[in-house]
């Protein structure tokens, strides 16, 4: 397996900027010390991990409470081998989702590099976050490859639309804040899950390493920027952002219902599982469960109006 064996909780110094926005340093000075932790983390993604030539057939790659139908009617009615092939396409739908969230957010900081939108210290803490996320894509797009043999595509549409000053910029970073504050909850579960594949741990554990920085950082930075330009915005334009963002993150959710993985676990016809997954108050309990960190911070801020519909 890899070099670095036994995931391990993160030490404080890992995770610097967990406090809270009231005595939390500006994104400004955030950006120098994240630099520097990003510079001790330093780590190659082409030596860290040994890859197998295959996983076990029986092995768990997703933790079973994590897997998308657990606790439905459809998850009991399968065997455990089947359970445990199916959590091989789960992860590899979660790695997937991950990777394809992380490409736009790779793009859109690059468009921010260098621009007058950032300070130096900002700009030069981007070249981190760019720099891990790729390495992510590397990581999660090799494991998906070599073991499902492809990434699944992304699902999203999104359609041009007009903003108002400042919106677009929100709109980008609250994007970036929901696939890194939900992929966060599920690593911090099946980094410290000993029931899984070592390798699975491992990926699990080093993406949550460097993704404690990006989302001290995001939220620092999202709430700066929702400070200065949300006073600016009309009713309406507030009341439209809103109600974009309650339903952004209702679709992140619908994409962990994705009927080809089901399809390609053999565990039935993909669409009828996941419109009875989406509609199952039990799955909807595990969406409420998983967002309350994310969701806390969007309501605490105003960023949404009230609880969404999830
Ligand atoms: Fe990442
Ligand atoms: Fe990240």
């Amino acid at each position: 397996m890899s070099q670095h064996v036994t995931p391990q909780s993160p030490t404080p110094s890992e995770s610097p900027t967990r406090a809270s926005s009231a005595t939390s340093p500006s994104s400004v000075t955030l950006a120098e010390q994240l630099t520097k932790a990003s510079r001790r983390d330093l780590w190659d993604v082409y030596s860290y991990f040994a890859w197998p030539d295959a996983l076990p057939e029986d092995t768990w790659c997703m933790s079973p409470e994590l897997c998308s139908i657990y606790g439905t009617e459809a998850w009991t009615a399968l065997s455990e081998t089947q359970q445990r092939r199916l959590s091989l396409y789960e992860i590899g739908n979660f790695f997937s989702l991950t990777l394809q969230g992380e490409r736009p957010l790779v793009a859109g900081m690059s468009d921010l590099l260098y621009s007058s939108k950032l300070a130096a210290s900002q700009t030069e803490y981007l070249h981190h976050f760019m720099d891990e996320e790729n390495k992510h894509m590397v990581m999660f797009g090799t494991f998906c490859r070599r073991y499902l043999g492809k990434v699944y595509p992304e699902k999203k549409i999104s359609l041009p639309r007009e903003y108002a000053k400042g919106e677009e910029d929100m709109a980008f970073f609250c994007k970036v804040m929901v696939v890194e504050e939900l992929g966060d909850y599920y690593n911090v579960v099946m980094m410290r899950d000993k029931r899984l594949h070592s390798l699975v741990q491992e990926i699990n554990f080093v993406h949550h390493r460097d993704e404690s920085r990006h989302l001290g950082f995001g939220r620092q930075f999202t709430t700066e920027l929702w400070q200065k330009w949300s006073p600016t915005w009309s009713p309406e334009v507030l009341a439209r952002f809103q109600a974009w963002l309650a339903a952004y993150i209702k679709s992140s959710w619908a994409d962990f219902y994705n009927p080809t993985m089901y399809k390609d676990a053999g565990v039935g016809d993909g669409y009828a599982l996941r419109q009875m997954a989406l509609a199952s108050p039990i799955t909807r309990e595990h969406r409420e469960k998983a967002s309350r960190k994310l969701v806390n911070y969007f309501l605490r801020t105003g960023m949404l109006a009230s609880q969404p519909e999830l």
